[in-house]
Protein backbone atom coordinates (compact mmCIF):
# COMPACT_ATOMS: atom_id res chain seq x y z
CA UNK A 1 0.00 0.00 0.00
CA UNK A 2 1.26 3.35 -0.80
CA UNK A 3 2.65 6.06 1.07
CA UNK A 4 0.08 9.35 1.29
CA UNK A 5 1.22 12.33 3.45
CA UNK A 6 -1.45 15.24 3.78
CA UNK A 7 -1.06 18.32 5.31
CA UNK A 8 -3.98 20.24 6.82
CA UNK A 9 -4.65 23.61 5.17
CA UNK A 10 -6.83 24.70 8.04
CA UNK A 11 -5.80 23.55 10.97
CA UNK A 12 -4.90 26.07 13.56
CA UNK A 13 -1.33 26.36 15.64
CA UNK A 14 -3.89 26.06 18.80
CA UNK A 15 -6.44 23.06 17.62
CA UNK A 16 -9.74 23.95 19.95
CA UNK A 17 -10.24 20.92 22.01
CA UNK A 18 -13.63 18.40 21.29
CA UNK A 19 -16.56 18.99 22.40
CA UNK A 20 -17.22 17.00 25.49
CA UNK A 21 -13.59 16.35 25.69
CA UNK A 22 -13.01 13.77 28.62
CA UNK A 23 -9.07 14.66 29.07
CA UNK A 24 -7.88 17.40 31.27
CA UNK A 25 -6.64 20.43 28.94
CA UNK A 26 -2.66 19.76 29.85
CA UNK A 27 -3.55 15.72 29.10
CA UNK A 28 -4.59 16.17 25.55
CA UNK A 29 -3.12 18.59 24.35
CA UNK A 30 0.14 16.26 25.23
CA UNK A 31 -0.84 12.96 23.50
CA UNK A 32 -2.37 15.18 20.49
CA UNK A 33 1.07 15.84 19.41
CA UNK A 34 1.38 12.30 18.96
CA UNK A 35 0.55 10.18 15.86
CA UNK A 36 -2.35 7.77 16.42
CA UNK A 37 -2.97 4.74 14.00
CA UNK A 38 -7.27 4.77 13.37
CA UNK A 39 -7.94 2.54 10.94
CA UNK A 40 -6.81 -0.10 8.96
CA UNK A 41 -6.26 0.41 5.44
CA UNK A 42 -8.25 -2.16 4.29
CA UNK A 43 -11.12 -1.07 6.42
CA UNK A 44 -11.13 2.88 4.32
CA UNK A 45 -12.11 1.36 1.13
CA UNK A 46 -15.05 2.59 -0.85
CA UNK A 47 -17.06 4.56 2.22
CA UNK A 48 -16.63 6.75 4.65
CA UNK A 49 -15.49 5.45 8.52
CA UNK A 50 -16.16 7.27 11.13
CA UNK A 51 -13.61 6.59 14.48
CA UNK A 52 -12.71 8.37 17.48
CA UNK A 53 -9.66 9.78 18.48
CA UNK A 54 -8.99 11.57 21.79
CA UNK A 55 -12.75 12.76 21.60
CA UNK A 56 -12.67 14.25 18.41
CA UNK A 57 -15.40 12.38 16.25
CA UNK A 58 -13.86 11.79 12.70
CA UNK A 59 -14.33 10.20 9.20
CA UNK A 60 -11.95 8.87 6.89
CA UNK A 61 -12.08 8.23 3.41
CA UNK A 62 -10.31 7.16 0.20
CA UNK A 63 -10.47 9.95 -3.10
CA UNK A 64 -10.40 8.09 -6.12
CA UNK A 65 -6.91 8.84 -6.31
CA UNK A 66 -6.61 6.75 -3.60
CA UNK A 67 -5.19 9.75 -0.55
CA UNK A 68 -6.93 9.32 2.37
CA UNK A 69 -8.77 11.82 3.77
CA UNK A 70 -9.15 12.34 8.12
CA UNK A 71 -11.47 15.47 9.18
CA UNK A 72 -13.36 16.11 11.48
CA UNK A 73 -16.87 14.74 11.53
CA UNK A 74 -18.99 17.68 11.10
CA UNK A 75 -20.41 19.68 8.97
CA UNK A 76 -20.53 23.60 9.95
CA UNK A 77 -23.56 24.65 8.45
CA UNK A 78 -25.73 23.02 10.52
CA UNK A 79 -23.44 20.85 13.52
CA UNK A 80 -24.60 17.65 11.55
CA UNK A 81 -22.01 14.29 11.45
CA UNK A 82 -20.61 13.52 7.77
CA UNK A 83 -21.05 10.26 8.98
CA UNK A 84 -25.04 10.31 7.69
CA UNK A 85 -23.57 11.60 4.31
CA UNK A 86 -21.90 9.68 1.71
CA UNK A 87 -18.91 9.63 -0.82
CA UNK A 88 -19.11 10.56 -4.27
CA UNK A 89 -15.53 10.42 -6.43
CA UNK A 90 -13.00 12.73 -4.15
CA UNK A 91 -16.04 14.31 -2.45
CA UNK A 92 -18.37 14.04 0.81
CA UNK A 93 -22.05 14.95 0.57
CA UNK A 94 -23.51 16.26 3.88
CA UNK A 95 -26.67 14.18 4.36
CA UNK A 96 -28.76 17.56 5.55
CA UNK A 97 -28.61 20.17 2.44
CA UNK A 98 -26.30 18.50 0.60
CA UNK A 99 -23.21 20.49 1.00
CA UNK A 100 -20.15 18.73 -0.62
CA UNK A 101 -16.90 18.82 0.32
CA UNK A 102 -12.99 18.21 -1.39
CA UNK A 103 -10.03 16.08 -0.33
CA UNK A 104 -8.75 19.41 0.94
CA UNK A 105 -12.11 20.27 3.07
CA UNK A 106 -12.93 22.96 0.73
CA UNK A 107 -17.03 23.62 0.15
CA UNK A 108 -17.20 22.71 -3.77
CA UNK A 109 -20.82 23.56 -3.92
CA UNK A 110 -24.23 24.85 -1.82
CA UNK A 111 -26.99 23.21 -4.12
CA UNK A 112 -29.54 25.61 -2.40
CA UNK A 113 -27.94 28.41 -3.91
CA UNK A 114 -25.81 27.61 -7.47
CA UNK A 115 -25.73 30.60 -8.42
CA UNK A 116 -23.78 32.31 -5.27
CA UNK A 117 -19.73 31.91 -4.70
CA UNK A 118 -19.11 29.61 -2.26
CA UNK A 119 -17.87 31.05 1.22
CA UNK A 120 -14.00 30.43 1.22
CA UNK A 121 -14.50 29.68 5.48
CA UNK A 122 -16.75 26.89 4.71
CA UNK A 123 -14.63 23.71 5.22
CA UNK A 124 -14.42 21.13 6.96
CA UNK A 125 -11.42 20.52 9.24
CA UNK A 126 -8.90 18.19 7.92
CA UNK A 127 -6.00 16.26 9.84
CA UNK A 128 -2.66 15.35 8.94
CA UNK A 129 -2.47 11.77 7.79
CA UNK A 130 -0.03 9.22 7.21
CA UNK A 131 -0.87 5.70 5.57
CA UNK A 132 1.85 3.43 6.06
CA UNK A 133 2.69 -0.17 7.00
CA UNK A 134 -1.39 -0.94 6.38
CA UNK A 135 -2.74 1.70 8.79
CA UNK A 136 -3.90 4.88 8.73
CA UNK A 137 -1.96 6.99 11.02
CA UNK A 138 -3.42 10.60 12.38
CA UNK A 139 -1.95 13.50 14.11
CA UNK A 140 -4.42 16.18 15.37
CA UNK A 141 -2.27 19.03 16.44
CA UNK A 142 1.04 18.96 14.59
CA UNK A 143 3.47 20.28 16.45
CA UNK A 144 6.51 21.76 13.97
CA UNK A 145 8.49 22.81 15.99
CA UNK A 146 8.79 19.46 17.92
CA UNK A 147 7.69 16.86 15.83
CA UNK A 148 7.19 13.71 16.62
CA UNK A 149 6.80 10.64 14.17
CA UNK A 150 5.60 6.91 13.74
CA UNK A 151 7.62 3.78 14.15
CA UNK A 152 9.99 2.58 11.91
CA UNK A 153 8.35 -1.07 11.31
CA UNK A 154 10.20 -2.48 8.25
CA UNK A 155 9.10 -5.77 8.33
CA UNK A 156 5.78 -4.93 7.47
CA UNK A 157 7.57 -3.25 4.14
CA UNK A 158 9.05 -6.34 3.63
CA UNK A 159 7.14 -8.99 1.08
CA UNK A 160 8.60 -11.47 3.47
CA UNK A 161 6.67 -10.95 6.54
CA UNK A 162 2.90 -11.74 5.91
CA UNK A 163 0.73 -9.09 7.87
CA UNK A 164 -2.85 -10.41 9.95
CA UNK A 165 -5.27 -8.14 11.68
CA UNK A 166 -8.81 -8.52 12.36
CA UNK A 167 -10.85 -5.30 13.17
CA UNK A 168 -9.12 -3.42 16.07
CA UNK A 169 -11.62 -3.96 19.72
CA UNK A 170 -12.23 -1.34 21.91
CA UNK A 171 -11.73 -1.59 25.41
CA UNK A 172 -12.68 -0.24 28.64
CA UNK A 173 -8.89 0.81 29.82
CA UNK A 174 -6.62 3.50 29.21
CA UNK A 175 -3.83 2.94 26.79
CA UNK A 176 -0.62 3.43 28.76
CA UNK A 177 -1.99 0.21 31.50
CA UNK A 178 -2.27 -1.78 27.83
CA UNK A 179 0.77 -0.82 26.77
CA UNK A 180 2.84 -1.20 29.86
CA UNK A 181 0.66 -4.60 29.93
CA UNK A 182 2.22 -5.68 26.04
CA UNK A 183 5.69 -5.05 27.87
CA UNK A 184 5.50 -6.68 31.30
CA UNK A 185 7.05 -9.80 31.31
CA UNK A 186 6.56 -11.10 34.84
CA UNK A 187 2.45 -11.85 34.17
CA UNK A 188 3.23 -15.08 31.28
CA UNK A 189 3.48 -17.77 33.99
CA UNK A 190 0.22 -16.47 35.19
CA UNK A 191 -2.79 -15.18 32.85
CA UNK A 192 -1.60 -16.77 29.67
CA UNK A 193 -1.23 -20.62 30.94
CA UNK A 194 -4.22 -21.34 28.63
CA UNK A 195 -1.49 -20.25 25.96
CA UNK A 196 1.90 -19.81 26.20
CA UNK A 197 2.49 -19.09 29.53
CA UNK A 198 4.43 -21.54 31.47
CA UNK A 199 3.51 -22.23 35.60
CA UNK A 200 6.88 -23.81 35.90
CA UNK A 201 9.17 -20.80 35.12
CA UNK A 202 7.53 -18.16 36.97
CA UNK A 203 11.23 -15.94 37.80
CA UNK A 204 11.90 -13.59 35.68
CA UNK A 205 15.85 -13.15 34.88
CA UNK A 206 17.21 -10.06 35.38
CA UNK A 207 17.33 -8.15 32.11
CA UNK A 208 18.41 -4.42 30.27
CA UNK A 209 16.28 -1.84 29.83
CA UNK A 210 18.40 -0.25 26.47
CA UNK A 211 17.63 3.56 26.05
CA UNK A 212 17.14 4.00 22.03
CA UNK A 213 16.13 7.42 20.56
CA UNK A 214 12.98 6.34 19.93
CA UNK A 215 11.88 4.88 23.66
CA UNK A 216 13.47 1.82 24.60
CA UNK A 217 15.03 -2.18 23.43
CA UNK A 218 14.46 -4.82 25.60
CA UNK A 219 15.68 -8.57 25.06
CA UNK A 220 14.11 -11.07 27.33
CA UNK A 221 14.29 -14.80 26.26
CA UNK A 222 11.38 -16.72 28.12
CA UNK A 223 10.57 -20.97 28.37
CA UNK A 224 6.93 -20.80 26.69
CA UNK A 225 4.74 -23.53 26.73
CA UNK A 226 3.68 -24.93 23.42
CA UNK A 227 0.48 -25.98 22.71
CA UNK A 228 -0.69 -29.38 21.25
CA UNK A 229 -2.05 -27.57 18.92
CA UNK A 230 1.05 -25.44 18.03
CA UNK A 231 1.99 -25.16 14.52
CA UNK A 232 5.50 -24.78 16.29
CA UNK A 233 6.62 -28.92 16.38
CA UNK A 234 5.31 -30.88 19.62
CA UNK A 235 7.59 -30.25 22.17
CA UNK A 236 5.81 -29.43 25.86
CA UNK A 237 8.22 -25.78 25.96
CA UNK A 238 9.75 -23.74 23.65
CA UNK A 239 12.55 -21.24 23.78
CA UNK A 240 10.87 -17.73 23.04
CA UNK A 241 14.20 -15.04 22.12
CA UNK A 242 11.63 -11.58 22.64
CA UNK A 243 12.91 -8.58 21.41
CA UNK A 244 10.78 -5.32 22.43
CA UNK A 245 11.02 -1.92 20.51
CA UNK A 246 8.87 0.02 22.57
CA UNK A 247 8.06 3.39 20.44
CA UNK A 248 7.45 6.02 22.61
CA UNK A 249 4.54 6.87 23.80
CA UNK A 250 2.18 3.71 23.21
CA UNK A 251 3.45 1.68 20.06
CA UNK A 252 5.30 -1.14 20.36
CA UNK A 253 6.61 -4.24 18.37
CA UNK A 254 7.70 -7.28 19.93
CA UNK A 255 9.80 -9.40 18.02
CA UNK A 256 10.27 -13.50 18.58
CA UNK A 257 12.63 -14.56 17.13
CA UNK A 258 12.06 -19.04 17.11
CA UNK A 259 15.81 -19.51 15.29
CA UNK A 260 16.83 -20.47 11.90
CA UNK A 261 15.41 -17.02 10.83
CA UNK A 262 11.79 -17.81 11.71
CA UNK A 263 10.73 -14.56 13.15
CA UNK A 264 6.90 -13.42 14.48
CA UNK A 265 6.30 -9.84 15.27
CA UNK A 266 3.56 -8.43 17.62
CA UNK A 267 2.49 -5.35 17.38
CA UNK A 268 0.30 -2.88 19.63
CA UNK A 269 -0.62 0.38 19.27
CA UNK A 270 -3.42 1.41 21.68
CA UNK A 271 -5.15 4.57 20.45
CA UNK A 272 -6.62 6.64 22.81
CA UNK A 273 -10.59 7.38 21.82
CA UNK A 274 -11.53 9.04 25.11
CA UNK A 275 -10.02 8.60 28.47
CA UNK A 276 -10.79 5.69 29.55
CA UNK A 277 -11.52 3.66 26.12
CA UNK A 278 -9.15 3.00 24.20
CA UNK A 279 -8.96 0.79 20.11
CA UNK A 280 -6.50 -1.78 20.02
CA UNK A 281 -4.10 -2.47 17.11
CA UNK A 282 -2.80 -5.34 17.89
CA UNK A 283 -1.52 -6.72 14.69
CA UNK A 284 1.21 -9.65 13.76
CA UNK A 285 3.65 -10.50 10.85
CA UNK A 286 5.87 -13.44 10.48
CA UNK A 287 8.41 -14.62 7.97
CA UNK A 288 7.33 -18.00 8.25
CA UNK A 289 5.13 -21.25 7.77
CA UNK A 290 2.80 -18.99 5.34
CA UNK A 291 0.75 -22.14 4.86
CA UNK A 292 -0.27 -21.53 7.88
CA UNK A 293 -4.45 -20.30 7.79
CA UNK A 294 -4.32 -16.40 8.84
CA UNK A 295 -7.32 -17.45 11.34
CA UNK A 296 -5.49 -19.93 12.98
CA UNK A 297 -2.88 -17.49 13.79
CA UNK A 298 -5.35 -14.80 14.64
CA UNK A 299 -7.30 -16.84 16.91
CA UNK A 300 -4.09 -17.54 18.27
CA UNK A 301 -3.30 -13.85 19.85
CA UNK A 302 -6.92 -12.81 20.03
CA UNK A 303 -6.91 -15.22 22.68
CA UNK A 304 -4.05 -14.17 24.60
CA UNK A 305 -5.17 -10.59 24.03
CA UNK A 306 -8.70 -12.54 25.65
CA UNK A 307 -6.70 -13.54 28.75
CA UNK A 308 -5.29 -9.91 29.32
CA UNK A 309 -8.25 -8.24 29.16
CA UNK A 310 -10.07 -8.93 32.00
CA UNK A 311 -7.06 -7.83 34.15
CA UNK A 312 -6.31 -4.60 32.11
CA UNK A 313 -9.72 -3.21 32.13
CA UNK A 314 -10.10 -3.59 36.13
CA UNK A 315 -6.64 -2.36 37.08
CA UNK A 316 -7.08 0.58 39.19
CA UNK A 317 -6.59 3.40 39.21
CA UNK A 318 -7.17 3.36 35.90
CA UNK A 319 -4.52 5.30 34.73
CA UNK A 320 -0.98 4.86 34.47
CA UNK A 321 0.80 5.98 37.65
CA UNK A 322 3.92 7.77 36.68
CA UNK A 323 5.37 9.01 39.83
CA UNK A 324 8.01 5.91 40.75
CA UNK A 325 6.37 6.35 44.50
CA UNK A 326 2.64 5.10 43.26
CA UNK A 327 2.33 1.43 43.63
CA UNK A 328 5.13 -1.35 43.80
CA UNK A 329 7.91 -2.13 41.95
CA UNK A 330 9.77 -5.44 41.74
CA UNK A 331 13.49 -5.83 39.56
CA UNK A 332 11.18 -7.25 36.91
CA UNK A 333 9.36 -4.28 36.50
CA UNK A 334 12.34 -2.42 35.43
CA UNK A 335 10.80 -1.89 31.73
CA UNK A 336 7.23 -0.75 33.08
CA UNK A 337 9.46 1.80 35.44
CA UNK A 338 11.00 3.13 32.74
CA UNK A 339 8.01 3.34 30.59
CA UNK A 340 6.42 5.43 33.50
CA UNK A 341 9.35 7.88 33.84
CA UNK A 342 9.56 8.30 29.90
CA UNK A 343 5.63 8.85 29.85
CA UNK A 344 6.15 11.56 32.85
CA UNK A 345 8.59 13.34 30.82
CA UNK A 346 6.07 13.29 28.06
CA UNK A 347 3.35 14.91 30.30
CA UNK A 348 1.48 11.86 29.79
CA UNK A 349 -0.01 9.09 32.24
CA UNK A 350 -0.74 10.34 35.87
CA UNK A 351 0.67 11.81 38.34
CA UNK A 352 -1.31 10.96 41.64
CA UNK A 353 1.02 12.75 44.20
CA UNK A 354 1.29 16.09 42.13
S1 LIG B 1 -25.73 20.56 7.95
FE1 LIG B 1 -24.45 19.88 6.35
S2 LIG B 1 -25.30 20.73 4.62
FE2 LIG B 1 -26.51 21.55 6.19
FE1 LIG C 1 -0.39 -10.54 28.37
Amino acid sequence: MSTTVQSPPNSAPQVALPIHCTFEETEWRALARHWFPIAYSDEVVDKPLARTLLDQELIVYRTTGKQVVVARDLCIHRGVPMRHGWQEGDELICAYHGFRYGADGRCTKVPAQPDLPVPRKLCLETYACIERYGLIWTCLAVDSDHPTSIPDWPELEDPAFLMMHDPPPEWNATPGRQLENFIDVGHFSWIHTGTFGNRERPEVAPYEVEKRPYGFHVEYPYLAANSADSALGDSPTIQRWMAYDLHLPLACRLTVDYGEGRKHCIFDAPTPVSKKRTRIFFFIARNFDHHVPTRQLLDWENSILAEDKPIVESQRPEELPVDLSEEFHIRSDRFATAYRSAMKGLGLGKNYSA
